[in-house]
């Protein structure tokens, strides 16, 4: 039974039990709408109590359903019918409500919630709006600014505040939701019906606030579709009666179930939560984690220290001398000094992490530690001594990990004895921000040690993708590939600034010339030269020969663009035409337009190759890593997806 009835001296509580998280499926809205009818009916009972069973109130849709036509009963029909029932219904929620799960306790004449408790309505994160009523009933609850606020940003708000603005009654002093929720039904039960909805007012804000709003949203959501739907339907619901709302709601939320963006967003959602749970490591149990240590304090030694810390694992950190283990120690004091001041962590959070930090430059303190990662200088040699001495002072069983961006881990593992603990942890900088990381196994790699690493990503809040190893692995050999087709683009003719602005209204925070300008041009180049020097025939790419003329990005005051006097504005420069031979200005007719078709086309053709050597396990995968580790605009779905969906044509 997905929906029991008990009564308790009057008070009818409804229990929801439909696990994992008591999501809307067809059948609970069925049960819903039935029970309703049944209570009404109930001449015993004088208030109802919905609550649900398990950790969680109802927290959205049902995944099952998604993307698929819908099927009755609707859910507006379910809500308007507990919102119309004889008896006054209490939401008691704990866990989250949210989407659905929100308007459900919105058509619910009161609400109670327990102190952890988050409440929202994310549509927009999938592309979509609130389709029950969440933009009609919520404003007239809490006012038109605080809902713009929660519907247009997606972000749940946490019992407390729920409370203050109006949405939650009553906070639950006490453990026990049920039986708080059984004693404020008593006490509203013999208390005449408050206002419904549809006889609640809510004034409408000033012309300049919607102005402002949809201004900032236009902004903020450059491209997308759902937040400024979002923000129109709330404002029709400012200035029309409650049924023409709801249909206007309803309308556009099945309009945009269809669209591009909804497509795209749903396609990352599913691979996100499908991706740390790789089907071929089901049954397989990782290993425990509980101390780690990082080599190497540099900056992404330091990045992968901060996201240990910030999991709650202890690191020691280990460098070549005490002056840069210092100077790694003050960095990482230094992050939480700005994330205290910038209100990110309280001054005990911080303190409590940087208790967990520990430094050294004697490999003989590793000796208990679970985990170790590597992050020295990207040269075979300096990181196979690390390994040889991280093998000497570790555990037998410990883990030890490289963070290589283009070496073979397989080569730096060669002559370990214990290969099958070995394999590779690509992180992306700022490691304690970035999303992404590559896991890159060895044929030795065993597989509870890859699981171990999948369960760590979890527990670092990353989305884990498993990559073969190629030069680059996924994300940087795409990344390759998008430079060299935005480098072509140049010797046909087209600007540097046309091929940004066109990245740029694609989705990306920046196009492919301006983010080279400010990672600095000379670590590519320094991997190739490196490269080179092994032997390889590589060709000189533009970027080589801007380098070569001292023209290093950002930090040089010079690089595809130029920026005088310290500015971190690009601007168009009036000598890299020259000094890399550019046929200016022949082909600016070119559209925006096309040059993102031409540059995507190259990057799910990369993405193509990939998944045919096996380098990626799905196209899914390929996508979260564009998106996650280089800034692929999530509400395109990732260049594999956008291929797909565009008939590969980028366009
Ligand atoms: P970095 O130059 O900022 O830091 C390297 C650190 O390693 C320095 O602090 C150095 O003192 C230390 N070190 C060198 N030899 C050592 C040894 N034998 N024992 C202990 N410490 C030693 O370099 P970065 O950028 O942090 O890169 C480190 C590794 O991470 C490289 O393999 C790089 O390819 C990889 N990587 C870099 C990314 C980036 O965006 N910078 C992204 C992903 C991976």
């Amino acid at each position: 039974m997905i929906v029991t009835v008990e009564i308790d001296g009057g008070v009818a509580v409804v229990t929801i039990d439909h696990p994992p998280v008591n999501a809307l499926s067809q059948a609970l809205r069925q049960a819903l709408i039935e029970t309703a009818e049944a209570l009404d009916a109930d001449p015993a009972v004088e208030a109802v109590v919905l609550i649900c069973a398990g950790r969680t109130f109802i927290a959205g849709a049902d995944l099952g359903e998604f993307g698929k036509p819908t099927l009755a009963p609707h859910l507006p029909d379910v809500i308007a019918r507990i919102e119309g029932a004889r008896l006054p219904w209490v939401a008691a929620i704990h866990g989250s409500a949210l989407g659905g799960g929100l308007e459900v306790a919105l058509g619910c004449h009161y609400r109670i919630a327990m102190p952890g408790a988050k409440l929202g309505l994310p549509e927009v994160n999938l592309g979509l709006i609130p389709g029950a009523g969440g933009t009609v009933r919520l404003p007239r609850l809490i006012g038109f600014e605080a809902a713009v606020d929660m519907v247009t940003s997606g972000k749940p708000v946490g019992a407390g505040k729920a409370n203050a603005l109006g949405l939650v009654d009553l906070l639950v002093d006490g453990a026990d939701l049920r039986q708080a929720a059984i004693a404020f039904a008593r006490d509203i039960a013999t208390k005449p019906l408050p206002p419904l909805s549809r006889d609640r007012v809510a004034a409408s804000p000033s012309e300049a606030f919607w102005k402002e709003q949809a201004q900032e949203l236009g902004r903020r959501y450059r491209g997308q579709e759902a937040p400024v739907r979002a923000l129109a339907s709330l404002r029709n619901a400012a200035e029309t009666d409650f049924e023409s709302a709801m249909r206007h709601e309803r309308a556009t939320f099945l309009a945009l179930r269809d669209s591009a963006e909804a497509t795209a967003l749903r396609h990352v959602f599913l691979a996100e939560r499908a991706a740390p749970r790789p089907q071929s490591l089901e049954g397989v149990r990782p290993l425990p984690i509980r101390k780690t240590a990082v080599i190497g304090g540099g900056t992404m030694g330091t990045g992968i220290a901060a996201a240990l810390l910030d999991a709650g694992l202890p690191v020691v950190l280990i460098e070549r001398d005490q002056a840069a283990l210092d100077h790694g120690l003050a960095t990482l004091r230094n992050l939480y000094r700005t994330n205290v001041e910038r209100g990110r962590l309280t001054e005990s959070e911080a303190e409590a992490r940087l208790a967990q930090l520990d430094g050294s430059t004697d490999y003989d303190v590793l000796s208990d530690v679970d985990l170790a990662i590597e992050a020295v200088f990207e040269k075979l040699d300096v990181k196979r001594a690390v390994f040889t001495k991280l093998q000497a002072a570790c555990r037998k069983d410990a883990i030890l990990a490289t963070n290589t961006s283009y070496l073979d881990p397989a080569a730096i593992a060669k002559g370990l004895e214990r290969p099958e603990r070995f394999l590779g942890l690509h992180f992306f900088s700022p490691a304690n921000v970035m999303k992404l990381l590559e896991i890159v196994p060895t044929r030795a790699t065993s597989a509870d040690v890859l699981a171990t690493a999948f369960a760590l990503a979890r527990q670092l809040g990353k989305v884990p993708v498993q990559a073969g190893i190629c030069d680059g692995f996924i994300g940087n050999r795409i990344l390759k590939r998008y430079r060299a087709g935005a480098e072509a683009l140049l010797l046909e003719g087209v600007s540097i600034e046309a091929v940004d602005a066109a990245m740029r209204s694609f989705g990306f925070a920046m196009g492919p010339f301006e983010a080279q300008d400010l990672g600095g041009l000379d670590i590519a180049f320094l991997q190739r030269e490196a490269a080179r020097a092994n032997g390889q025939a590589i060709a000189e790419t533009l970027c080589d020969r801007l380098v070569r003329a001292g023209r290093k990005g950002r930090k040089t005051g010079a690089g595809w663009y130029d920026y005088p006097d310290g500015s971190s504005k690009p601007q168009v420069s009036s000598t890299v035409g020259e000094i890399l031979a550019l046929p200016a200005g022949s082909r600016n007719a070119i559209s925006h337009h096309q040059i993102a078709a031409r540059l995507l086309d190259a990057m799910a053709e990369e993405g193509r190759a990939i998944l045919e050597e096996q380098i990626a396990g799905s196209a899914a995968d390929i996508d979260l890593v564009l998106i996650h580790g280089y800034g692929f605009p999530r509400w395109r779905g990732g260049p594999m997806h956008y291929a797909e969906t565009n008939g590969g044509k980028g366009s």
